[in-house]
């Protein structure tokens, strides 16, 4: 198995100590009937890990806002042990793509169909490397349509890739992605990989071989070329309730929420259509 896969199920059973929580910001039932697979430390799981929680959060508001929209394709790039596809609020005729290595997701389906959860909408496994182009024909074998608009999630996935292949992917995405298209994602800052409040992190991380590549200081310049739209908040901002998205983010989800942006950018429709702008 590669080492950066085995990071899965440790956001599996962050998400699923956060759901399980009466005050919980996600709803996530399947990762709580998941949350056993895992060989999580402790103090893996005394890490907040704030940002797992709160992607999740972002992401489901979007998937929200475009299915509301009529939007009816989403591809979770990196997908691991993402169950959205297993909640209740995707339309069942939503066409869920996951993206990831061959074998990563199939523990995490085999799992949930003994416990007999199922996905409510249709998911679609692409089995690729994101780094090699094969994923794009892959993910049209597949029935996925260029010429719908799609929500493209990227979740705790952009840390492990160096700018030159972030830079590709993007310029693959932004080929797929017809306008109306939405995009979330997570990123470090351009500290992430060196500040001293990330090491306990990049520790625990390395402890399974995995080593995070590059941040981003302005992921909102970086898109602008590709032609998206883009909003990002950085995790002070969040700490200080300057995220329009979170109304005051819980006491307990600023706690070591440090160097990580949190980005959402759409392409337009027209030219004064925005995914924040109604
Ligand atoms: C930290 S996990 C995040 C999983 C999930 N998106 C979430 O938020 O819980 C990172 C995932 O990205 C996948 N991944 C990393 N590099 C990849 C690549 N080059 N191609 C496909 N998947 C990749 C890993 O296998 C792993 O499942």
């Amino acid at each position: 198995m590669r080492n950066v896969t085995r990071t899965d199920e440790w956001m599996i059973s962050v998400r699923a100590k956060e759901a399980a929580r009466p005050d919980a910001i996600i709803t996530d039932p399947a990762a709580i009937s998941l949350a056993h697979i895992g060989n999580v430390t402790n103090v893996a799981l005394q890490y907040s890990h704030s940002a797992v929680i709160l992607r999740r959060r972002f992401g489901d508001d979007v998937i929200a806002e475009s299915t509301s929209r009529g939007v009816r394709q989403a591809v979770s790039l990196g997908a691991g042990s993402d169950t959205r596809a297993y909640t209740s609020a995707l339309p069942g005729e939503f066409k869920y793509f996951e993206i990831d290595f061959p074998g990563q997701t199939a523990i995490k389906r085999s799992l949930l169909a003994t416990a007999g959860i199922n996905p409510y909408c249709k998911l679609i496994t692409v089995e690729q490397d994101l780094r090699k182009p094969a994923w794009i024909q892959a993910l049209l074998n597949s029935g996925f349509r260029c010429d719908l608009p799609t929500v493209w999630l990227a979740e705790g996935l952009f840390y492990f890739f160096t700018r030159s292949e972030l830079c590709l992917l993007m310029r693959q995405i932004t080929a797929l992605s017809s306008h109306g298209s939405r995009l979330s994602f997570d990123i470090g800052d351009a500290d992430f990989c060196t500040a001293p409040q990330t090491a306990l992190l990049r520790q625990l991380v390395a402890r399974r071989g995995v080593r995070y590549r590059e941040g981003m200081g302005d992921p909102k310049g970086w898109l602008a070329p590709f032609g998206w739209h883009t909003h990002a908040y950085h995790a002070d901002d969040i700490c200080a309730d300057r995220c329009s998205w979170l109304h005051a983010t819980p006491k307990r989800l600023k706690k070591e929420l440090d160097c990580t942006w949190f980005v959402r950018a759409c392409r337009p429709s027209s030219p004064v259509e925005c995914c924040e702008c109604p």
